[in-house]
């Protein structure tokens, strides 16, 4: 088949300046964008009953998966076919040189699959399946065309936190198919962490008995006895052997890769709590915790500690057929290790000047350990620290400063680097999403990130492997809510990594992502339609969001969820969780006679260190504290309301404060003051009550 020089040339050429004529048919919406497609002559009609045929037997589980997604995204139902010399669609290998290459020819014979591997013709199906499944629909009429079409970097990453909170496998099955359908490779599974250990290890069985479970913060989940224990119930899950080799062969065959993440040396509590000896603080923790922020608790140093994670390592590589086996290495606080004697003297010995040293021998015992195997180690940024491991590859997560290192050094690296590749940031200023980071991160945003740095010599260049937007779960409790936060920003990333560099029309990306948005809705997978509603108009003057008023400061601000009912919708409080205080700037409050105000308090589970000094507390009149509103900026005198009528309700009390005659605009400012620092107070919403 022969392309001719159609109109998408033109708009191509016309987009590169130069101007063909003015009839531009708008080319087929492909997420990620190819790197190349041409209009050809003829048209097909594809319905229901339609064949697919494949000339080798290793893409039949590609055939089958695109006949089933078709399918569920409301398209033709094909049908695989053993025998017919003519089917309308044909999966044949071919010459083409990339070998995760694809070319895809639509004439009105049929439709051509082109492609040298599994890989390529598995990307070559989700371009045709875009293209049967634009719109729901039993029939579709394909222009003849002509795709050519490889990616840009190998590592087109997502990372799942299933540590924070687990989800269920039929949910990471999900998430993969949509992964799959955008030509996205790798999931970084984030296992193991201080509030929990999820992935089960047959020689340590306590890791996941004990570790996969805890007691969430806060009154309401305390409460919650468990009839069967008379204790607290407990929170959590765990993935057994069998449900990880299952989901790692579901991926495998949508190629995508599963980068397992055990982490060391910090992050260490669960672990710690199922076996004591692990701790290089023992018996400093009793119970898997359930705070966010960072654990000073980090992994001892010796060797029967060092040998049980290299055990944990062995079963992991049985387990995860992945080249890369990722060994955290952030935020591992290193007092513990500063202030055990023990240590301190082991350190001596082995010469090393100070725990960064440590941290950079723990993970060199990490690293052969891997490569004897045949594997390769990948750590977060802070493995640099004290001399990188020879071999390593680096996950640059504080900004990019880590992977300019790597490459310089000639280390690879993955780029991933918050905030803007950090997707538990909520995507817009609405009061309709969930609870999340009270930064903004806009699917557009995600688009304009371009990995490639440009400090990088060609050279260095060839290190940076891709990039991965990072889903940690902290604030994100539900299925629902993490595939809302994943896509459509995971899009984003998927163009970013997959398509040329060059691939910049940000108003286009943004058209062909409402569709494809609405297309993994059809699958069942929750992606957020929020960045595509535009921005809120506040229907009702007399009501305000937390979400839509502006926090006085933001030092640490997260739309948080309320812990209670635990079984039940929760309201939610976007708050500064060092500085509790909302202004609703110019409130009319002509004819308004008070001001109500739903309050609900939240644990304070936080492990931020020294900052805790700073969380502004110790301030209150009353043991349960009040709430103040201030009139005309939160300078003025505070209108007083104690929170005694609400100190005992879990959930969300609405209060109320009288306000003197004002007519006007005005700054309308709420704090509260409270003995202490936990639990804390925060507001999810207040409206103005007309004088009666
Ligand atoms: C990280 O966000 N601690 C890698």
């Amino acid at each position: 088949m022969r392309a001719s020089i159609g109109p998408w040339i033109a708009a191509a050429l016309a987009a590169a300046g130069i101007l063909f004529g003015s009839a531009v048919q708008a080319a087929p919406d492909i997420t990620p964008k190819p790197v190349s497609m041409a209009e050809a002559a003829g048209a097909l009609r594809i319905s229901d009953g339609a064949t697919l045929k494949i000339d080798n037997p290793a893409d039949r589980k590609t055939a089958a998966f695109l006949a089933d997604l078709t399918a569920r995204a409301g398209g033709p139902k094909l049908k695989l076919s053993q025998a017919p010399r003519l089917a309308v669609i044909t999966f044949a290998r071919g010459d083409v040189a990339d070998p995760e290459g694809y070319r895809l020819e639509v004439s009105s014979q049929g439709v051509l699959v082109t492609a040298r591997t599994e890989a390529g013709m598995f990307y070559g199906a989700m371009t045709l399946w875009q293209l049967l499944t634009a719109e729901p629909g039993k029939t579709v009429t394909l222009q003849g065309m002509r795709i050519d079409d490889a990616p840009r970097f190998k590592w087109r990453g997502l990372m799942l936190d299933s540590a924070r909170h687990y989800q269920s496998p039929a949910f990471i099955r999900s998430l993969i198919d949509v992964m799959a359908a955008h030509k996205l490779n790798t999931l970084h599974w984030h296992l193991t962490d201080d509030q929990a250990w999820r992935l089960e290890i047959r020689k340590y069985p306590k890791l996941t008995e004990v570790g996969g479970w805890r007691v969430p913060a806060g009154e309401a989940p305390a409460r919650d006895i468990d009839p069967a224990t008379g204790k607290p119930r407990l929170y959590g899950g765990v993935y057994t052997q069998a449900e990880v080799k299952a989901l790692v062969a579901y991926a495998a065959e949508r190629q995508i890769t599963i980068v397992p993440e055990i982490e060391m040396p910090g992050h260490a509590s669960a672990a710690s709590v199922a076996y004591p000896f692990l701790a290089a603080a023992p018996g400093s923790r009793t119970a898997v915790p359930s705070d966010w922020g960072v654990y000073p608790d980090i992994f001892n140093t010796d060797e029967r500690t060092i040998g049980f994670l290299q055990d944990v390592l062995d079963e992991v590589v049985e387990l995860f057929p992945s080249t890369y086996i990722h060994v955290g290495g952030d935020e591992a606080v290193k007092d513990q290790w500063k202030a055990s004697p023990t240590i301190q003297a082991q350190m001596k010995a082995l010469g090393l000047k100070d725990e960064h040293a440590l941290q950079s021998w723990f993970v060199q015992r990490m690293e052969k350990h891997l490569s004897a195997k045949g594997r390769r180690l990948i750590g977060w940024d802070e493995i640099l620290e004290g001399g990188l491991a020879p071999g390593a590859t680096v996950m640059s997560w504080r900004g990019i400063g880590g992977a300019l290192a790597a490459a310089k050094a000639g280390h690879d690296t993955v780029l991933s680097p918050a905030p803007i590749l950090y997707f538990d940031n909520r995507q817009t200023r609405r009061s309709d999403e969930p609870p999340g980071r009270h930064f903004v991160v806009r699917l557009e945003d995600v688009y304009a990130f371009d990995p490639m740095p440009t400090q990088l010599s060609e050279a260095e260049r060839r290190h940076v492997l891709g990039l991965q937007g990072n889903l940690w779960v902290e604030h994100i409790r539900t299925e629902a809510r993490a595939a809302h936060m994943l896509f459509p920003r995971g899009l984003a990333v998927a163009e970013r990594a997959w398509s040329p560099v060059g691939t910049r029309d940000v108003a286009d990306f943004m058209r062909r992502a409402e569709p494809a948005t609405a297309r993994i809705r059809r699958l069942g997978f929750a992606a957020a339609e929020t960045p595509f509603k535009g921005p809120e108009t506040i229907a009702d003057p007399l009501y305000r969001d937390s979400r839509q008023l502006k926090l006085c400061t933001t030092n640490i601000a997260i739309a948080l969820e309320d812990d209670a009912p635990v079984r039940g919708e929760r309201a939610t409080f976007m708050t500064d969780i060092m500085n509790p205080c909302w202004i609703w700037e110019g409130a009319d409050l002509t004819g308004v006679g008070a001001v109500r105000v739903d309050v609900g308090q939240l644990p304070f589970n936080y492990q931020i260190g020294k900052d805790i000094e700073k969380v502004v507390a110790g301030n209150s009149r009353t043991p349960e504290g009040e709430l103040e509103v201030r009139v005309g900026g939160c300078k003025a005198e505070p209108i007083v309301v104690p929170l005694k009528p609400a100190a005992g309700n879990p959930a969300v009390t609405t209060l109320e404060a009288k306000l003197p005659p004002t007519t006007g605009s005005q700054d309308l400012c709420f704090t509260f003051a409270r003995p202490k620092v936990d639990p804390m107070w925060a507001l999810s919403g207040v409206w103005l009550e007309p004088r009666k």
